[in-house]
């Protein structure tokens, strides 16, 4: 073995069949060496969802995010075509833009340079002067942006496959929940003092339902069964099922805002947990969405921005605030906390010098299991076969 933090030897018991294999040692969690090679080889290779198409419905409308570290502004241009572009200046690099709002054009806080909503160049105060200066060469870098179901996706990487080959058979799969109809009616922002895997390894099992959330989640929905669809793309992707007739985990035994129309007997019944590695966790109950997007920032932080969207005609109903306020986000807030703060002893538990791997549950933590494969296969490379 040698001393190469990059040495597959190390990760080997991770390696093995479930049945017999550790979780990640430590240093995957803790090391910025580690975490540069995450950002460089999935957030930079990846697609990442940035934002929802109702959050910017008119030309001008942007969206600030930050991800991998690179500041972007996602936004819609005269064309209606949503573009997600750089919000570095050409000029002296500052931020372009902070924030959700509306603009003509993207005027830069500095010294005005400005942009059209395409990103081209086309405002350079004072630089008459300036010799060979070809404005044409100084535009906004911009990303490949595909959209799927009102959710709109970003890549860094020009070679990527296409957003809709990636996923597969799961747009036909949830073709039923209209999830283009749906409108964000509430988000949470979080920064969890954890690295971003340890999030979504909680995200990705039931195993803690029954202890973290015994106060929330469990309450609607004592013991879950996972069963799993393979949407033969990219993505993994498992459903949670109800045993009791409860319609699945997120759906409150009281509930009273309708279903979505047109659902199958089957999916009235449950709740789907989806995971469109790396950046975009969702669940689907039958009467809305709810996501969470994982930004991270650095080694030992992660910002999680969690959304809850309903049916248009959903929210439209008289009694929608009433009932949404009452019984639907003080739930969400609740398990929200208990994740994060779940997520924060493990963190501080991993960075012990007496941390050790010792072996997953075969029964409760193949996903787990599968996704700290995902991370191997992209920080060290995949089994040599
Ligand atoms: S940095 Fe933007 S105009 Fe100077
Ligand atoms: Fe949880």
């Amino acid at each position: 073995m040698n001393d190469s933090i990059f040495d597959p030897q190390k990760y080997s018991n991770t390696r093995l069949p479930i049945e017999e294999a550790s979780p990640l040692p430590a240093e995957v969690y803790t090391s910025r060496q580690w975490y540069d090679k995450e950002m460089e080889t999935i957030f930079l290779k990846e697609w990442l969802q940035v934002t929802r198409l109702e959050e910017i419905p008119n030309v001008g409308d942007y969206v600030r995010i930050d991800i991998a570290g690179e500041p972007l502004i996602v936004i819609r241009g005269e064309d209606d075509v949503v573009r997600t572009l750089s919000a570095v200046c050409r000029h002296r690099a500052a931020e372009l833009a902070s924030g959700n709002g509306n603009c003509k054009v993207l005027v830069c806080p500095y010294h005005a340079w400005s942009y059209s909503l395409k990103g081209q160049l086309i405002g350079t105060p004072s630089m008459e002067e300036a010799k060979c200066f070809d404005k044409s060469e100084y535009n906004l870098p911009g990303f490949r942006t595909e959209i799927w179901a009102g959710f709109v996706f970003v890549n860094f990487d020009n070679n990527a496959m296409p957003l809709l080959e990636c996923l597969g058979n799961l747009p036909k799969r949830f073709a039923d929940y209209n999830m283009q109809d749906m409108v964000v009616t509430r988000k949470w922002e979080n920064r969890f003092n954890a690295n971003w895997k340890i999030w979504v390894e909680n995200s990705r099992e039931g195993y803690h339902v029954r202890t973290v959330h015994r106060e929330s989640l469990d309450t609607y929905y004592p013991g879950a069964v996972n069963s799993k669809f393979d949407a033969e793309g990219k993505p993994g992707v498992y459903a949670i099922n109800s045993s009791d007739n409860e319609n699945g985990l997120y759906v409150p035994r009281n509930k009273t805002l309708p279903f979505v129309q047109g659902l199958s007997e089957y999916d009235q019944e449950r709740t789907h947990f989806m995971v469109f590695y790396p950046h975009l966790l969702m669940n689907l109950p039958p009467d809305r969405i709810t996501f969470h997007q994982y930004f991270p920032e650095g080694p030992e932080w992660t910002r999680i921005v969690t959304w809850c969207c309903f049916p248009k005609a959903t929210v439209e109903l008289e009694e929608f605030e009433r009932e949404a306020e009452e019984k639907y986000y003080p739930p969400m807030a609740l398990f929200i906390k208990e994740d994060k703060d779940i997520c924060e002893v493990v963190h501080r538990g991993i960075a012990s010098r007496y941390a050790r791997p010792s072996r997953y549950s075969p029964r409760e933590e193949q996903t787990v299991y599968e996704f700290s494969n995902y991370v191997l296969d992209h920080g060290i490379g995949p089994i040599e076969t």
